[in-house]
C-alpha cells in the first residue's frame, strides 16, 4: 500500500522544527569545498603516540534517557503509515565518508550510496525507509568538523528522514603536533552534530538545513515501532578490534559503564520482545566476526555481548556493524537461535578485499558461519520488520546503478533463517539454503 504525503509535507519537518532534507537539493558536488588533508595527521606526533591505545569518552548526557523513541524525530504521517501497515522499513550503512584517493572518485563512491538511499525514500514516501542508522565512521580520517560538509550534510542533503549514528573509530581518532595533546578532544564534531542538548542548525553543514540529533551520547538506543536498536561506541583502535568495555581491567580507561547500559536496555527491552512486540538489534562499528584483509573480528565485543545477553536473558535478532568497507553475512547459531551477523561498511570508504587464504562461503569457524562470499563494493542495508519477520537486504550502488545482491530472512517467532537469495555478479539471484541448526557443522 502506498500512501502519499500531503502536498504541505512535500519536506518533512519533524517535531520541534526538526528539518531533514534541503528544500532545493544542488546537483553532487564535483570537488571538495575543502580538500582532505587528515592523511597527514597519521604521521602526527600525538596520533603515532596513542594509535595503539583506547582513548576514553564522554559520558551520555545528564537528566535524559538512554534511549530515543522515533516519534519524537518524525511527523505523524510517517507514524501513522507505519502503524496502519504494520512494518517499518529503515536503512543502516557506515563508513560512508568520502576522502581518500582522487576527489572526483571519492566523491561519486560516496554519492552512488547517498544518492540510491535518498531515492528509496522518494520513492517510498511514508512507508518507505522511515531513518538511516549510521554504523559509524561518518567523517574520515580524524572526525573533524571541517568535513562534515563534503562527507555527510552534502552527501545525504536529499536525504529526507532523520540519521541516527554510532560513532567509528575514525569519528573518535586524535591527532596533534606534540604528543602530550590532542589537537580537539575525542568525538568532539561527533558529540556536536549527533548528541546535541536540543535540535537546530549545526555549525558545521555549510548551510545546509538539517538538524542536529539529540542523542543522549555515544552509545544508546532507538525505539521506533517493531523495532529497537541498541547502538554501541566500540573506541579509536584502527586496525586493532573493537572495544566496548574494560575487558576485566586490560582498557581501564574505557571503564563498564557499556555493559550495564546494554544489559539494562536488554532488561527493559525484554517484555516486549517476548510479547513478540519488538526486534531487538544490536549495532556496533567493529564487527565481532569478519574476513576482510584489514579488520579482523572483534573477540572481545562478541564475549562482552554474550555475557550481557546471557546475565539478561534476551539475545538480539540481529547485530549489524560497519568497519569493513565490504559486506559480508554471517549466520550465529546461539542454543539454537539463528542470528545474522551482518556486516556493511560499504557506504562509501574504500572497498576493501577480503583475506586472500579465506576459503569460500560457506565456511564455518565454531558457531558462526560466513553465508556468501563477501561483496566488495558499495552499497547499503534496507531492513524490514514487523516484529515477527525480518528482512535485510544489500544493495550495491554504483553510477546509478542499484542492484539487489544479497537478502535474508529471519522468522522472530521461531528465531530462525528461513530463506537467503545471493547474487554474486548481480544478477539471477539463486537460493541459498538456511544454516545448520546447532550441532550440525559444515
Ligand atoms: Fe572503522
Amino acid at each position: 500500500m502506498r500512501i502519499k504525503l500531503p502536498r504541505t509535507r512535500a519536506r518533512l519537518a519533524g517535531p520541534g522544527t526538526r528539518l531533514y532534507a534541503d528544500p532545493k537539493p544542488s546537483p553532487d558536488e564535483t570537488s571538495f569545498q575543502i580538500d582532505n588533508t587528515s592523511a597527514q595527521y597519521y604521521n602526527s606526533p600525538y596520533y603515532l603516540a596513542h594509535k595503539d591505545q583506547v582513548q576514553p569518552f564522554p559520558a551520555p548526557r545528564s537528566g535524559v534517557p538512554a534511549y530515543l523513541d522515533l516519534q519524537d524525530f518524525v511527523p505523524t504521517e510517517v507514524l501513522d503509515a507505519i502503524n496502519t501497515t504494520g512494518r517499518i522499513t529503515f536503512h543502516a550503512v557506515g563508513d560512508t565518508g568520502a576522502a581518500k584517493g582522487v576527489p572526483a572518485t571519492a566523491i561519486a563512491n560516496e554519492a552512488g550510496v547517498a544518492d540510491a538511499m535518498a531515492a528509496d525514500v522518494q520513492s517510498g514516501g511514508v512507508t518507505g525507509p522511515a531513518f538511516f542508522f549510521h554504523l559509524g565512521d561518518v567523517i574520515y580520517n580524524f572526525g573533524e568538523a571541517q568535513y562534515y560538509y563534503d562527507q555527510f550534510y552534502e552527501p545525504f542533503r536529499d536525504y529526507d528522514r532523520p540519521i541516527f549514528a554510532i560513532p567509528g573509530n575514525h569519528d573518535g581518532m586524535l591527532f596533534g603536533a606534540t604528543s602530550a595533546t590532542p589537537q580537539v578532544q575525542t568525538l568532539e564534531a561527533f558529540l556536536r552534530n549527533f548528541c546535541a542538548d536540543a535540535p537546530g542548525p549545526s555549525p558545521d553543514s555549510g548551510g545546509l538545513v538539517r538538524t542536529v540529533m539529540t542523542q543522549p551520547g555515544v552509545y544508546f538506543t532507538l525505539d521506533a515501532p517493531y523495532v529497537s536498536i541498541i547502538g554501541l561506541y566500540s573506541n579509536v583502535l584502527d586496525s586493532g578490534a573493537g572495544v566496548i568495555s574494560s575487558q576485566g581491567g586490560k582498557f581501564p580507561v574505557v571503564g563498564n559503564a557499556q555493559l550495564a547500559f546494554l544489559q539494562s536496555e536488554l532488561k527493559r527491552l525484554k517484555p516486549d520482545r517476548q510479547a513478540g512486540k519488538r526486534a531487538i538489534i544490536i549495532a556496533v562499528h567493529h564487527p565481532p566476526a569478519s574476513v576482510d584483509a584489514k579488520h579482523g573480528g572483534s573477540v572481545g565485543v562478541e564475549k562482552d555481548l554474550d555475557t550481557c545477553c546471557q546475565a539478561a536473558g534476551l539475545w538480539p535478532d540481529v547485530v549489524l556493524s560497519g568497519h569493513a568497507h565490504l559486506y559480508q553475512r554471517f549466520t550465529r547459531v546461539v542454543n539454537g537461535k539463528q542470528t545474522p551477523y551482518i556486516v556493511s561498511g560499504s557506504g562509501g570508504f574504500a572497498a576493501t578485499a577480503p583475506q586472500g587464504a579465506t576459503p569460500k562461503a560457506p565456511y564455518t569457524i565454531g558457531d558462526t558461519t560466513l553465508e556468501v562470499d563477501p561483496i566488495v563494493e558499495f552499497g547499503y542495508l534496507t531492513i524490514t520488520t514487523d516484529a515477527k519477520t525480518l528482512s535485510i537486504t544489500f544493495k550495491t550502488a554504483s553510477n546509478g546503478t542499484v542492484t539487489v545482491r544479497d537478502s535474508v530472512n529471519v522468522d522472530l517467532t521461531q528465531a530462525q533463517i528461513v530463506s537467503g537469495t545471493h547474487a554474486p555478479s548481480g544478477g539471477g539471484n539463486k537460493p541459498k539454503p538456511a544454516p545448520p541448526k546447532k550441532g550440525t557443522k559444515k
